[in-house]
């Protein structure tokens, strides 16, 4: 036993050295942690089970049958993050640039077949050059395998992706299926068809971190959701967020003690500007609702004239999206509606209450819009907001114009409380572009007819740009006093916590599939 003990650790030895001391040497040179660093990063200590440590790929051809490749170039299992498992791949980009073979993706498969069965959440940690060359179609098979497991636990159990290094092929595709894609600046990357791409306009090579890093995909793609400076942060904050999330999508997110908001609710009464005109900061609205500390903001860089996040509202945990009238007034467009509508319906798999803030003059005119598909876009807020069951609850601020007064999760969408503002203004557009239609001719007769212009943009304003008339028709609930928000909010969670919508609409659960 002595003997064949010494040989289980010699063997061990092997594989816990991944590619070799000069490689992780490599990886550490470019700020990169090695696989099995990143899994003692992102798990609670000593709570990792390694899962087929010693497979190793059958491929023959191109030098492979003399090579030897620690773990395939992944390291699987399961461990416990606060005390909670979670099942987990790490790429090995010191074995073969992390590349993926048969055997690799059925150890990936196996982790994801497990993670479904136990009903826990996956997490992958990708740093790789994707479909390992030298094993041609059933590298591809495996990839495909992968897939479809992505799809099928989409909206039963938490998928997160973290890129920690080059993700190249294949290699996109997977975290692309899954619920959260967190990426480090500077060393990760995404491509399909990189990383030599040339700008069809100057003819130039593209830059590497230009074509697919975390500022590309954080700001314009909107295929990462979060991005961090380096890999500590990264991790330090999975660990945090994973407290968000439930396990599955029969579990709730965990509550915690409450605390106070960052900004005094005294001062909600003070933000909103005094001319319609003028924009303001709605994470400050956000900062004087929610538990100081506890906002996790998604997408932060993409579409910036929406905001969607996680947080906790008296410690429960809630989906906040909002229109932000810092950037293009807060309008609706084509990314801020993928944005939201995908939120959404995360939240709606993972029994999060959403709460949705209002503040939109409408949708973004243009041709550019139009043609950039608004209308297809767009329906996916309508689809989303209608669709969810849980717990819905709206706050109109100030404008909530047309059709993005129904979108922003109006009553008429199933808001399952809709409360305004003093200062909201609901009605079919802005008083400027109403009174020019409906009083075109007696502006234009009149003596002085930019007098009377301001004249019907009051008679306007007064008549509709309130919350009253929407209050009347039921359309709104409660008109409250800005410093009363968070606690409205509370009484309204605590009254919907048990609410049945999931089960007496006949619905099935969704899917989180990527908008
Ligand atoms: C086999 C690979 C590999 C791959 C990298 N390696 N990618 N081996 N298959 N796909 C190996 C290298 O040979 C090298 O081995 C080691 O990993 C490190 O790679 P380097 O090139 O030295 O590292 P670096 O300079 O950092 O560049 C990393 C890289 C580059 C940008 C990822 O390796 C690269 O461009 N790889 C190919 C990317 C690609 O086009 N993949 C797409 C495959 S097609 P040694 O032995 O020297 O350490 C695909 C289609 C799937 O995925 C479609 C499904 C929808």
């Amino acid at each position: 036993m002595d003997e064949l003990l010494r040989d289980l650790n010699r063997r061990r030895r092997r594989v816990l050295a991944g590619g070799g001391e000069k490689r992780a040497a490599k990886q550490h040179a470019k700020g990169k942690y090695t696989a099995r660093e990143r899994l003692h990063l992102l798990l609670d200590e000593d709570s990792f089970t390694e899962i087929g440590e010693f497979a190793t790929h059958r491929s023959r051809d191109f030098g492979m049958a003399d090579r030897e490749v620690a773990a395939d170039g992944v390291v699987t299992g399961h461990g416990r993050v606060n005390g909670r498992p979670v099942y987990v791949y790490s790429q090995d980009f010191t074995s073969m640039g992390g590349s993926l073979g048969e055997v690799h993706a059925q150890k990936i498969c196996r982790i994801m077949d497990l993670a479904l069965q136990n009903a826990c959440p996956f997490i992958g940690i990708n740093d790789s050059g994707g479909a390992r060359i030298q094993e041609g179609v059933d590298a591809l098979n495996g990839y495909g395998e992968i897939f479809r497991r992505n799809t099928q636990a989409s909206g039963v159990i938490p998928q997160i992706s973290v890129i920690a290094g080059p993700c190249a092929g294949g290699a996109t595709y997977s975290p692309a299926l899954t619920d959260l894609v967190l990426m480090v600046s500077g060393s990760a990357q995404m491509f399909i068809t990189g990383p030599a791409v040339i700008n069809s306009v100057t003819g130039e090579e593209v830059d590497s971190q230009e074509l697919g890093g975390a500022e590309a995909h954080g700001s314009k793609s909107g295929v990462a959701h979060v991005t961090y400076p380096d890999e500590d942060q990264l991790f330090a904050d999975l660990r945090w967020m994973m407290g968000l999330l439930p396990s599955n999508n029969e579990d709730n997110p965990p509550c915690t003690d409450g605390t106070a908001p960052a900004v005094d609710p005294q001062h909600l009464r003070e933000i909103i500007p005094g001319s319609p005109y003028k924009s303001y900061d709605m994470q400050l609205i956000i900062d004087g609702i929610v538990d100081d500390g506890s906002f996790f903001e998604i997408h932060a860089e993409f579409a910036t004239n929406a905001i969607v996040g996680l947080a906790r509202i008296d410690g429960r945990v809630v989906g906040v999206v909002a229109n932000q009238p810092r950037f293009l007034a807060g309008c609706l467009d084509v990314d801020s509606s993928d944005k939201i509508a995908r939120h959404v319906r995360f939240c709606d798999t993972f029994n999060i209450p959403v709460i949705t803030l209002v503040d939109t003059p409408g949708y973004l005119p243009g041709v550019d819009q139009e043609h950039g598909g608004i209308i297809r876009h767009g329906a996916k807020v309508l689809y989303a907001y209608s669709e969810a069951t849980v717990p819905k609850m709206s706050v109109v601020l100030r404008k909530a114009y047309g059709g993005a007064y129904l979108a922003m999760c109006s009553r008429s969408l199933g808001a399952d409380a809709a409360v305004a503002w003093p200062s909201a203004e609901i009605a079919v557009m802005g008083p400027e572009g109403a009174c020019n239609i409906v009083f075109r001719r007696e502006i234009a007769e009149a003596e002085d007819p930019e007098a009377m212009r301001n004249k019907k943009i009051d008679q306007y304003r007064k008549k509709f740009a309130n919350p009253y008339v929407a209050a009347s028709g039921g359309y709104i609930d409660s008109v409250i006093d800005p410093r009363d928000t968070r606690r409205e909010l509370v009484d309204r969670l605590t009254a919907l916590s048990d609410k049945r919508a999931r089960y007496a609409s006949g619905r099935h659960p969704h899917g989180n599939i990527p908008l």
